[in-house]
C-alpha cells in the first residue's frame, strides 16, 4: 500500500479503496464505541478524519494517538456520515511512528498567539496558520520563476559572499576566517586582510543587483532570486536581517518599461496565489477577520483579504513623482498632525513610513509607484535626470506594507556615473568590473528588487514579517 496524501484523497475520493495515510494528530475525540482522529499531513489545510473502532485498534495504541503524534494508518476510504467532509478513513491498523507526550508537547488544539509561536518556530509550521503561510510562500516562489521563464528571462545565481556593498549603506555582515580576538596586523597596525581567506575584506551580499547588471549586459533580460543580508538594527514588522529578494535587470528598458514590468509582475503573483491557494487564503482571511474583531471599529479594514488582493489586481497603480507626492502631503496635513508638517520646508527629505501610508491608504487607496526621488537619498547607480536634482528611481508602495519594491533606471553614461561616485567617495578602482559595462557596449537598462517576504506578507495578510519566513533572522535571533 502506497502512501496517499490528504490532498489526493480529497481530490479523488477513492471510496472503497484501502490506502495508507501518514500524518500528525491534530485532535482526538473518543467515546466508548469509537475514536475520531483528525489527521493532517501538510499537503492541504484540511484535516482528514480517521475513525478508529476500539474493537480493532488496541487501547494502548489509541492512548498514544495524542495531539502532535505521528501516525501511519492503513484503512478503507468510506463515505462520511457527518457533514463537512465527503469521506473518512476507517482504520484497520494504526502504527504510532512518533509519540508526542501531551505533558510536554507545546502545541495544544487551541489558539496560540503568534508571539508564543515565534518562540517555538521549530514547531509552528504544524499549525494551520503557518502551514497555510508556507504553502502560499511556496506558490509565490514558484510563480516568480514561472513568470520570468514564460517571458524569456534567465535566472542568474549571484554570489552570497562578495566584496561590494551595492546599496552603499554600510550595513553589511562581515565574512572572515581571521581570529577576531587577535587578528594578524600590518606593520602599520591595521588588520591585515591579505592574510584572510579571500585575501581581502568580504561581506554577505545586500543585493545581487550589480552582478545582475553584468548579466543583463550579456543576456538582455535576467532575474535573481536569492537571500540578501542587511545588518540594519531596525526592529520593525517589515525588516529582517536575512530576507529573499527578486531582482530582475533588463537591458534596453527605460524607467517606464521598468514600472510597467513591476506592476504586471506584482499583479501576476497575486493572481497566481488567488487561483492556486484558494483554501489557504480563505483560511487566512478568516484568521484576519477574527483579529480585526479585537480592534476598535474605526480601525477595522472594510475589505476581506481576498477582496483586497483582487482590488490590487484589477486596478491600475497610481504613478506620481516624489515632488508631486510632497505637494500632496503638504496640502493634506490630516488632523493638523505635526508629523506631516516638516515636509513643508524640506523637499529632499526621505519619506517616512507614515507618509507612505498616508499616500497609499488614505489619499489614493491604491498601490502607488513613486518616481524621480532626490539624488541625495538614493544610490549611486541611479540614472540622473535632466533637472540635475533627481534620479530615475522608482519605489512601489503597497497598502499595509509600505515599500515593497525599490528600483531604477541605471546610469549608463560612464562620465556621469564616475562623477557621482567621486561625489559619494565610492572607491572607483575597486569597482572597475562594474564600470567596464559602461566602458564596453553600454546601453540604457533598468531593474528593481522585490522584497519577497513583504510580498508574502501582503498576500497572506500576516502583520509581522517574522511570521512569513520559517526561521527569521532579526537582532538577537539566530538560534535555529
Ligand atoms: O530598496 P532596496 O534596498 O533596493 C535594492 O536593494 C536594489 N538593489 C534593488 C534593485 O534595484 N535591484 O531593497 C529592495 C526591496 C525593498 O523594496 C523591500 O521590499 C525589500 O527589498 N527590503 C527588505 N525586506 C525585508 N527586510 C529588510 N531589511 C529589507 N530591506 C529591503
Ligand atoms: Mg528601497
Amino acid at each position: 500500500n502506497k502512501r496517499v496524501k490528504i490532498k489526493t484523497i480529497l481530490e479523488q475520493t477513492p471510496i472503497g479503496q484501502e490506502i495508507t495515510l501518514m500524518g500528525w494528530v491534530r485532535t482526538k475525540r473518543s467515546n466508548k464505541n469509537v475514536s475520531f482522529i483528525a489527521l493532517n499531513d501538510g499537503s492541504v489545510i484540511t484535516n482528514y478524519q480517521v475513525v478508529a473502532d476500539p474493537n480493532l485498534i488496541p487501547e494502548e495504541i489509541l492512548k498514544k494517538c495524542t495531539t502532535g503524534a505521528c501516525l501511519k494508518i492503513i484503512g478503507t476510504v468510506v463515505k462520511s456520515q457527518g457533514a463537512g467532509q465527503n469521506s473518512e478513513l476507517n482504520a484497520k491498523t494504526i502504527e504510532v511512528l512518533g509519540e508526542a507526550d501531551p505533558e510536554k508537547y507545546p502545541l495544544q488544539p487551541k489558539k496560540h498567539s503568534l508571539e508564543f509561536l515565534r518562540e517555538i518556530a521549530h514547531l509552528r509550521m504544524r499549525t494551520n496558520t503557518f502551514s497555510a503561510v508556507f504553502r502560499v510562500r511556496h506558490a509565490l516562489a514558484f510563480a516568480v520563476h514561472k513568470y520570468f521563464n514564460d517571458k524569456g528571462f534567465f535566472y542568474i545565481h549571484t554570489p552570497i559572499i562578495t566584496a561590494s556593498d551595492a546599496e552603499g549603506a554600510g550595513e553589511t555582515f562581515k565574512v572572515t576566517t581571521l581570529d577576531i580576538s587577535n587578528p594578524p596586523r600590518t606593520p602599520e597596525g591595521a588588520v591585515d586582510f591579505k592574510q584572510d581567506f579571500f585575501e581581502r575584506e568580504a561581506n554577505l551580499t545586500v543585493s545581487g543587483q550589480l552582478e545582475g547588471e553584468l548579466a543583463a549586459m550579456a543576456l538582455s533580460e535576467i532575474y535573481t532570486f536569492g537571500p540578501t543580508f542587511r545588518a540594519e538594527n531596525s526592529n520593525t514588522t517589515r525588516h529582517l536581517a536575512e530576507f529573499w529578494m527578486i531582482e530582475p535587470e533588463m537591458a534596453f528598458y527605460d524607467a517606464e518599461d521598468n514600472a510597467d514590468l513591476a506592476e504586471d509582475f506584482l499583479k501576476y503573483l497575486i493572481s497566481y496565489a488567488l487561483e492556486h491557494c484558494r483554501e489557504d487564503l480563505s483560511f487566512l482571511q478568516s484568521r484576519l477577520e477574527e483579529e480585526e474583531k479585537s480592534k476598535p471599529a474605526d480601525q477595522r479594514s472594510e475589505m476581506g483579504l481576498m477582496d483586497k488582493l483582487r482590488f490590487v489586481v484589477e486596478n491600475e497603480f497610481v504613478r506620481i513623482t516624489y515632488t508631486e507626492a510632497i505637494e500632496i502631503l503638504r496640502n493634506s496635513n490630516p488632523n493638523k498632525k505635526k508629523k506631516f508638517q516638516y515636509l513643508i520646508e524640506s523637499w529632499g527629505a526621505d519619506l517616512q513610513s507614515e507618509h507612505e501610508r498616508y499616500l497609499v491608504e488614505k489619499h489614493f487607496k491604491k498601490p502607488v509607484i513613486l518616481t524621480d526621488y532626490p539624488k541625495e537619498i538614493k544610490s549611486f547607480y541611479m540614472r540622473q535626470n535632466e533637472d540635475g536634482k533627481t534620479v530615475a528611481a522608482m519605489d512601489i508602495l503597497f497598502p499595509g506594507i509600505g515599500e515593497i519594491i525599490g528600483g531604477s533606471q541605471r546610469e549608463e553614461r560612464l562620465d556621469l556615473l564616475l562623477k557621482r561616485m567621486e561625489e559619494l567617495q565610492i572607491p572607483i578602482e575597486e569597482m572597475w568590473w562594474f564600470l567596464d559595462t559602461r566602458r564596453f557596449g553600454s546601453t540604457p537598462h533598468a531593474g528593481f528588487g522585490l522584497g519577497f517576504e513583504r510580498m508574502v506578507q501582503f498576500v497572506t495578510g500576516m502583520g509581522n514579517i517574522r511570521d512569513v519566513i520559517a526561521f527569521p533572522r532579526t537582532p538577537g535571533n539566530a538560534e535555529f
